[in-house]
């Protein structure tokens, strides 16, 4: 599949095609063989790569009088799109992403992918869909301390089945692309901060996920770094045609994105569309830092 940047800009990214195949269809295993339910209505409505929220409501215990973490949401993200997730703490952004990724059940409600509810899906296979069709990133980066960088991003592959050298092969072609050569046999503790959190997001690309979910993924950094990592993870994903939704406070690392919506008490309160800050966009932007480093340098933006 084409990243939406089209030809031009999938030519100019050609040196990392090589690490990040834009058809981000292959490796995926045919979901729902174990009993996920295929959703009717689904495939008239959206391309398979679209990701569906219908009427979500996630309630935490057993008390149906507290109010709901998710009290009814409805969205959908259209593949491609950088979607931005904002709103007060404990308003449900977290756990909004949680869902969404089959990482939580909601109460009620689905969440349907390539024709699928997710949530109906057995434990098998969604967890066969995290692995590969979603990626991850946390805000502190979750990367394992006692393994080096490479191994921390080829970990995902492996766990999966591939072979070692395989899995090792395709995790050090994504570090060029994302300003990390040379820094495979560093363990974390011997990163900074921003380019441990640039390990982390390719672990999360390493699958050629179809979305990549990002939780405060620069909740840690100084406004230059956190530019830095959101041109990397704005742009890496665009070129490979996935999606990104990501959850942040802050109105910068927002203006990376497509798409902004917000929460309040579990409900989706604006849902805004304009055109995203990139890293070639990024100098004298409104609020945004100048991206510094290969994102600015090695990719152009949207066409
Ligand atoms: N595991 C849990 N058990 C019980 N309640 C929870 C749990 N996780 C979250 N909640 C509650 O659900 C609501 C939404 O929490 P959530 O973590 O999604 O908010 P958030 O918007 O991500 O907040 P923050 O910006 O502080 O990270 C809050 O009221 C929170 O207390
Ligand atoms: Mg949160």
């Amino acid at each position: 599949m084409a990243g939406r940047g089209g030809r031009a800009a999938a030519t100019r990214v050609d040196a990392m095609s090589n690490h990040i195949s834009p058809d981000c269809s292959d490796a995926r295993m045919p979901l729902g063989a174990t009993g996920a339910q295929r959703h009717p209505s689904a495939s008239a409505t959206s391309t398979p790569l679209d990701l569906f929220a219908r009427s979500l409501v996630m309630r935490y215990g057993r008390d149906a009088a507290a109010p709901p973490a998710l009290g009814g949401v409805d969205l959908r993200i259209t593949a491609g799109e950088t979607v931005a997730v904002m709103g007060p703490s404990g308003s449900g952004k977290t756990t909004l992403l949680h869902v969404l990724a089959g990482i939580a059940a909601p109460t009620s409600g689905q969440v349907l992918w390539k024709g699928l509810d997710v949530a109906r899906m057995s434990d098998r296979d969604r967890t066969s869909l995290r692995r590969r069709d979603f990626g991850f990133v946390f805000q502190q980066g979750m990367l394992l301390p006692e393994l080096p960088a490479v191994e921390n991003v080829a970990l995902p592959l492996m766990i999966d089945g591939a072979r070692r050298g395989e899995a090792m092969k395709r995790a050090r072609a994504l570090f060029a692309p994302l300003g990390l050569s040379g820094l495979e046999s560093r363990r974390p503790g011997e990163l900074s901060g921003g380019q441990a959190q640039r390990v982390a997001i390719a672990r999360a690309l390493v699958a050629r996920p179809g979305v990549v979910f990002a939780d405060e993924p620069t909740g840690a950094l100084d406004q230059t770094t956190s530019a830095e990592v959101m041109g990397h993870l704005t742009a890496l994903p665009r070129h490979s045609g996935a999606s990104l939704v990501l959850v942040t406070h802050d109105e910068n690392v927002a203006a990376w994105c497509s798409r902004t919506i917000s929460l309040r008490d579990g409900l989706l309160t604006s849902d805004v569309r304009r055109a995203p800050v990139t890293a070639s966009t990024a100098t004298g932007a409104t609020g945004a830092t100048g991206a510094t480093g290969p994102a600015a340098t090695t990719f152009s933006g949207r066409s």
